[in-house]
């Protein structure tokens, strides 16, 4: 069964007690149950992880692009947190690991703080979903899976 990983950056181990009314109730768990159901619908196994360390993202995208030309791994679903908005480095580990990235944020980040409405990650995603709250995970999986079943 072809894999999609699913990368969780900084704070985000603190959803659901982390500024409720920004992020919800629903806690990194629910995010786990919410991925792996469906991941089950989709047919693929989802790889849910969370780091507060971007040397530790990087080194998950670089493994991630290893598995994707191993033909393992479909696509990586990615929340960076705070690094979205910082980090070059995350920036160039998508733009070298050749995976399909989705990008991903629970809150709408363009309707909050300016320093929230950039993103480098946004020019070297496959695909963006912002402001849907944990949702944005399912319709991250159901995208990356469909992007996998039409070839590209
Ligand atoms: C976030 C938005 C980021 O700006 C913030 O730093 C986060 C969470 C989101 O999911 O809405 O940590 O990525």
């Amino acid at each position: 069964m072809p894999t999609i990983l699913v990368l969780n950056g900084p704070n985000l181990n603190l959803l659901g007690t982390r500024e409720p009314a920004v992020y919800g109730a629903h806690t990194l768990d629910d995010v786990r149950a919410l991925c792996e159901a469906t991941g089950r619908t989709l047919g693929v196994a989802v790889d849910l992880r969370q780091s507060n360390h971007e040397g530790v993202l990087i080194d998950w995208i670089h493994e991630a692009g290893a598995a994707f030309r191993a033909g393992t791994l479909i696509g990586v679903v990615l929340n960076a947190g705070a690094y979205t908005h910082t980090s070059i480095a995350l920036h160039d580990a998508v733009k070298g690991a050749g995976v399909p990235v989705v990008e991903v944020h629970i809150s709408n980040v363009h309707a909050r703080e300016p320093f929230r409405q950039h993103s480098w990650l946004s020019p070297v995603a496959a695909g963006i979903v912002v402001g849907f709250g944990i949702d944005g995970y399912a319709l991250a999986l159901q995208g990356l899976a469909r992007r996998a079943a039409a070839g590209s």
